[in-house]
């Protein structure tokens, strides 16, 4: 990394140093910010096919070869030409979650067919808005959902989203499990099931797929419990008999601080190997973070530095609003120095510009000498960044850029 300190955690082949400066995707990310200004997210479109080609292996070296497809979470990203690019790659279909969702996901060029639905707490309205795309797969999370969906397509075939009660996340963080010992709003839980079924019969609707998503960030700690909600999902299955395929949700988690490692995604595939290996079924996977999240950097403007008592504060030009993550779910986001040739690392509190007391990016990350620097980049900043931001202070605007 430098003279000084050793390389950082997160260094890897296509964001590390050279000489001392920082580069991303092949470039120069000193010259991204100062072409680009700040606040600015940049995607690396290379990563991005990197971590989608990595889960195609890991799949394709099981016996779910040639039985599986990734559905990209798009509420994790939505940025228009990445999506029109994922398009064209076809490794991936779309993982909505809003009618407006499923708008744009056809704008960019995917056909309803390649796109599965998955929400709750809809209305009329939104009913009405989806039923009118043909292909489009809807999972229902609810009874709400299996009547409505049911009178406007009487005679289709629905996905059940499940709650299995156990959750996941990284680190145990509650925050980010979506069942587990709460109750949750999320999917059909046991006691409702055998209702569920039986609502869609009256529907004259096949169920032939099962939705579980239990949780978010997980990592290889984590596999073993994960492969205890697949066992436990088994009971739903079993009671399923024209299922055709499983959708295990996303979850998948990438490595947020130096004790984090990347997620053993061999062990990951022969666990589900292991569970649906020898099965008939067709295995949808759904992730948002493992595809995009590592593959985003948040470029910022410094605009001060000053000690305040024993801290050393450093000020930029975005606060939380625009990359909540950090701020909702305590995942850090690692500030990054863009060049660190002038060594004389000491500690930092980088604040954002929001007047809210949570709006602390990072507290003591040792970055070296910033006095004469210009940007400071965040890592981790392409999933549930841009597309979690608001305009909190009227500080919502930034800029998007994919680099191809
Ligand atoms: C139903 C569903 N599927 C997939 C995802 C993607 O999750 P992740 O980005 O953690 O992979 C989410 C995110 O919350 C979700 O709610």
């Amino acid at each position: 990394m430098s003279l000084n300190e050793s390389s950082a955690w997160w260094e890897r082949e296509d964001l590390s140093y050279h000489n001392g400066e920082l580069y991303f995707a092949g470039r120069s990310v000193k010259n991204l910010a100062y072409q680009f200004g700040s606040p600015s997210f940049v995607y690396s479109f290379d990563r991005v096919k990197a971590n989608l080609h990595r889960l195609h292996t890991c799949l394709n070296a099981t016996d779910l070869a040639g039985r599986f497809t990734i559905l990209f979470a798009m509420k994790a990203n939505r940025f228009p030409p990445l999506l029109a690019n994922l398009k064209q790659i076809q490794l991936c279909g779309i993982d909505a979650c809003s009618p407006n969702e499923v708008e744009l996901a056809v704008s960019c060029g995917f056909n309803p067919k390649d796109i599965s639905f998955t929400a709750g707490s809809l209305s009329e309205k939104d009913f009405l808005t989806l039923s009118r795309y043909d292909g489009l797969f809807f999972d229902c999370d609810s009874l709400h959902s299996i009547h409505n969906w049911g009178k406007l397509k009487p005679g289709t075939e629905i996905g059940i989203r499940i709650n299995p009660g156990m959750g996941i996340s990284r680190a145990s963080n509650e925050k980010l499990q979506y069942s587990g010992n709460r109750v949750t709003k999320f999917g059909i839980y046991q006691e409702q099931f055998a209702e569920a079924l039986n609502v869609a019969k009256e529907y004259d609707l096949t169920v032939s797929k099962i939705h579980f998503h239990t949780g978010c960030g997980y990592l290889t700690p984590q596999l073993d419990y994960w492969e205890s909600i697949l066992e436990s999902c088994q009971w739903f299955i079993s009671r399923c008999k024209n299922l055709s395929r499983v959708n295990i949700g996303g979850g998948l988690g990438v490595p947020h601080t130096s004790t984090d490692k990347p997620l053993d995604l061999n062990k990951w595939a022969s666990i589900l190997n292991k569970h649906f290996g020898a099965s008939q079924l067709h295995i949808e996977v759904e992730p948002g973070d493992y595809i995009l999240k590592d593959a985003g950097l948040l470029l910022l403007g410094i605009t001060y530095i000053e000690q305040k008592k024993d801290k050393l504060f450093l000020g930029l030009d975005a606060g939380f609003n625009i990359a909540p993550e950090p701020a909702f779910y305590n995942l850090p986001f690692q500030p990054v120095c863009l060049d660190v040739s002038n060594g004389g690392f000491t500690s930092y509190n980088i604040a954002g510009n929001i007047n809210e007391a949570l709006d602390i990016w990072y507290e003591d990350v040792r970055l070296p000498n910033m006095r004469d620097q210009k940007h400071l980049a965040l890592i981790n900043a392409g999933a549930y960044s841009s597309s979690m931001a608001s305009n909190h202070c009227m500080r919502g605007s930034f800029k998007e850029f994919l680099l191809i």
